[in-house]
């Protein structure tokens, strides 16, 4: 007898919760009828939900009113705050970034370098390393750098960086400093101000359970203020019906990172979860996580496989990755889970176990004896 989710690993991907399938149509139809209405009191009612939506994402790290807003993901929101910077702090500069950073962002940096006119430098991984070493992050990191992106949990191993030591290196360099917190966000407490971070990037999936398209930009308050977004529009501006080609102006605050009509949907969409989560006791799910997480761990041990995460849980975040041996197809132990319903997926050789909320003793149980089956094949 399997209960729902039980044996569900996905969190570092798509996040579950109890209830959210039916929260999630009940916000939906809401939208439905509020739009299909013919009246005019659609934009109050979206931008309303946009707005609750900043303000649960705000609460969530810290960020202070006017200083976090909406993208469609992590990459758009590292395109929209690189394409704002004062051309002093890339032009002849160096980019930091770790080699284990979300491939993602990576190509996007790796195609602004020669137009924006910075050298991007990708710290190695040392050889047979699945994350890369925050000294060796440091080792890199001079003032000669104008940005660094830092990574706080890797996608691939689940690596957490020293956010404190890191932020306070990059500071003495003089270094704008953003972290991807992707990859933790609702699961580990994040402060914008603790240490203080000039800017932030994530989306609304993972562990924060919402839904594609909602990401997220935090930028300091006195860095906005010297951002000049080159992707911008009305919704920019302090008024976006101020129309007049010649009278452009930015909002004095995050509003300037905007630039067209809002897509509201995905937010909407993404706010059940955020209400979820903000009334849940987080220190209580994260327990949960590595409760079952060391479960895990003394499993995939006993199974003789090679861990792709710390070891340490301090330098972890909610995930357990581990390489399967060679002869072994993933894709096979993925469908022998399927089968089994358990869910988790791959990256190559590395398997990626991500107990959340809805996962239980009983699945980690039957996903280490599935694991253990596929391997004996
Ligand atoms: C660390 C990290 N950053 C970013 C992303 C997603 O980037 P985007 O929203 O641009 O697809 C992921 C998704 O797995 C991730 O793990």
């Amino acid at each position: 007898m399997t209960m729902a989710g039980d044996g569900y690993f996905l969190y570092h991907s798509i996040g579950q919760y109890p209830g959210k399938a039916t929260d999630m149509a009940a916000a939906m139809a809401d939208f439905s009828v509020a739009w299909g209405s013919a009246n005019d009191a659609q934009w109050g009612y979206a931008l309303g939900k946009r707005q609750e939506f900043i303000a649960q994402w705000s609460a969530l790290i810290g960020a202070a009113n006017g200083t976090l807003t909406t993208t469609e993901n992590v990459t758009a929101s590292l395109y929209s705050l690189m394409g704002s910077l004062p051309r002093n702090t890339l032009t002849g500069k160096k980019v930091l970034v770790a080699g284990d950073c979300f491939p993602s962002v990576h190509f996007l940096l790796a195609g602004l370098a020669p137009r924006l006119g910075f050298e991007l430098v990708t710290v190695p991984l040392r050889q047979g390393a699945t994350w890369a070493e925050d000294e060796d992050i440091i080792g890199h990191w001079g003032p000669d750098v104008g940005v660094a992106l830092l990574t706080w949990v890797s996608s691939t191993s689940s690596h957490r960086s020293d956010i404190a030591a890191l932020v306070a290196h990059g500071h003495a360099q003089g270094s704008v400093i953003g972290v991807d917190i992707t990859q933790a966000a609702g699961l580990l407490p994040f402060d914008v101000a603790k240490p203080e971070v000039d800017f932030a990037i994530s989306t609304s999936l993972k562990w924060m359970c919402g839904a594609p398209g909602a990401g997220i930009l935090y930028v300091k308050p006195d860095l906005i203020g010297i951002c000049a977004p080159e992707f911008r529009g009305w919704f920019s501006q302090p008024d976006p019906f101020s129309w007049d080609f010649d009278a452009f102006a930015y909002a004095p605050d995050i509003r300037r990172f905007d630039n067209g009509t809002p897509g509201v949907v995905a937010a909407l969409a993404s706010l059940p979860a955020m209400h979820w989560l903000m009334a849940q006791d987080r220190a209580a799910l994260l327990a949960h996580n590595r409760r079952l997480g060391a479960q895990v761990l003394a499993g995939v041990d006993a199974l003789g496989l090679a861990l792709a995460s710390p070891r340490k849980e301090s330098e972890r975040g909610g995930s357990i990755m581990v390489r399967l041996p060679d002869t072994v197809a993933a894709a096979d132990v993925l469908g022998a889970f399927r089968a089994a319903d358990i869910f988790a997926d791959a990256r190559g050789q590395v398997l990626r176990l991500s107990p959340g909320v809805m996962t239980t003793d009983a699945g980690v149980s039957r996903m280490l004896k599935a694991l253990g089956e596929a391997l004996a094949q």
